[in-house]
């Protein structure tokens, strides 16, 4: 049983499937929470898709379509129309004369798998509103209200630095996206796209992403660019169109061949999760960032989560994931990046292999200079940071009062997964450099897995 409790999108739930052996037909339970009801809404009709589309290239073809594209073929609005609404509907209609404010779960069984949602009633209700297009709203308007945002004039200086860190090719590619919103491979014809997303367009004004939502920070950068795209190889996000097209019939088809699989999905706070899943219940719980200080921070996090764990001598194995990615860089201090800064320091020196350059020569007006600034992270390490993090948490406090201890040794996930892997020198070294460069992470990112004490 894992719980995903501040989920975003269910990119892992996919990737959990899709993952599984294929000697695997056991049962899987998943419970998905997220605060945010467009979040968990967009999960709801993905999840739902999965369930009642028989076609797996159909229902493939359509999930990427809503996931991420900001206009969908009307093919896809019949599927919401047709096979999505008259589910909601029926919740909706049974719920009309309830008084406003409780909580209404409604389970959907198909075959051996099913999906349970709990919601309020005016949750519900506007779930309803994510499988219409807002009236009125054509595909010019909602182009529009996109790039005012995707390509805001104000907002140029970020693009462009975002765009020396990428090649010529890639830049291509990148523009192409921000202005169209289409995951599709460069060369795919367009003309079938231009219905608005009602998931995304829940009025005629509002884009509800920040700019730099990008579907390829969601998915391995490395295993993305393996994916091959045809002649056109620098075509990132064909790539990621077909490495989804991949990805998600293995999750379709893993979910088919499950003896049991059952969906929970919850729109709360963390904070209230207890009154809504069993404790002592979870062999994993995985909470995102949601440890950092700037959401709910780690003990808040441990005190509300750690009860949900299975108990030790239950499950030796449970384990809550947290993942920090403010934590280095909150604990660093004006000292120590001044230090790594200096010509002669060990990061100093790395970077020059990746980024090799005139050094004082540079002017202040260099696009280098911005690669060299992002660039720094990836080749520091900063073991030292966290530890001193660690030790202002002070552990044995967590241990006595939340029932919670470090795993010294992780089994799940890599303490530092985003840290390059090769040596400058070795094959891919510079490739992984660049990767790295312009996958939105900075390699600061620490996951820690905890284990209940008792
Ligand atoms: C903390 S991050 C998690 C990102 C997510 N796990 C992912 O990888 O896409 C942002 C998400 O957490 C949700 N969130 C933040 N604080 C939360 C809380 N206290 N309870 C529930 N959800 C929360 C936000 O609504 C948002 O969708």
């Amino acid at each position: 049983m894992l719980p995903l409790a501040a989920s975003g999108d269910i990119r892992h739930l996919v990737k959990t499937i899709a993952q599984l052996p294929s000697t695997y037909n056991g049962k899987i339970e998943m419970t998905l929470n997220d605060r945010d009801l467009d979040i968990v809404a967009r999960n709801i009709i993905l999840l739902l898709i999965a369930m009642v589309v028989e076609d797996i290239d159909t229902a493939s073809d359509c999930m990427i379509s809503l996931w991420y594209s900001a206009l969908i073929r009307e093919s896809d609005l019949k599927i919401l129309q047709q096979q999505i609404k008259p589910l909601i509907s029926d919740i909706c209609d049974k719920i009309a004369e309830k008084p406003p404010g409780g909580l209404f779960g409604k389970t959907w069984t198909f075959g051996k798998r099913s999906v349970r949602v709990v919601l309020e009633k005016s949750a519900w209700i506007r779930l309803l509103s994510f499988l219409d297009v807002p009236t009125g709203l054509d595909v010019h308007q909602a182009q529009k209200i996109r790039t005012d945002n995707t390509l805001a004039e104000s907002r140029k200086d970020y693009r462009d630095r975002y765009l020396c860190l990428i090649s010529n090719l890639h830049r291509v590619a990148f523009n192409r996206f921000r202005e169209d919103g289409l995951l599709l491979p460069f060369g795919f014809p367009r003309h079938d796209f231009r219905v608005p997303n009602p998931t995304f367009f829940q009025d005629e004004t509002t884009w509800p992403m920040q700019d730099s939502a990008d579907p390829r920070h969601g998915w391995p950068a490395e295993d993305v660019e393996r994916t091959p795209c045809g002649p056109a190889s620098a075509d990132i996000y064909g790539k990621l169109y077909f490495y989804l097209r991949r990805i998600l019939p293995s999750f379709l088809s893993g979910l088919r061949g499950l003896e049991m699989a059952s969906f929970k999905l919850f729109q709360a706070d963390v904070t209230s999760l207890s009154d809504l899943l069993e404790p002592d219940s979870f062999a994993r719980i995985e909470v995102s960032n949601i440890s950092d200080s700037g959401w709910l921070g780690i003990h808040r996090t441990l005190a509300y989560m750690m009860p949900l764990l299975q108990k030790r001598n239950v499950n030796p194995h449970a384990t809550l994931i947290t993942l920090f990615m403010n934590a280095v860089e909150e604990t660093l201090t004006d000292e120590d990046k001044m230090r790594d800064m200096t010509p002669s320091s060990a990061s100093s020196r790395r970077l020059m292999r990746y980024i090799p350059h005139k050094g004082s020569r540079v002017t202040r007006y260099d696009p280098v200079l911005v690669k060299l600034y992002m660039g720094r992270d990836l080749v520091t390490g900063y073991d030292f940071a966290f530890d001193r993090y660690c030790r202002q948490l002070e552990p044995q406090k967590i241990e006595q009062l939340l029932n919670a201890v470090m795993k010294e040794n992780h089994t799940i996930i890599d303490k530092w997964p985003y840290r390059l892997k090769l040596r400058p020198s070795q094959a891919g070294a510079q490739e992984e450099f660049d990767r790295s460069l312009s996958s939105g992470l900075t390699s600061k990112e620490r996951y820690v897995e905890w284990k209940r004490t008792g």
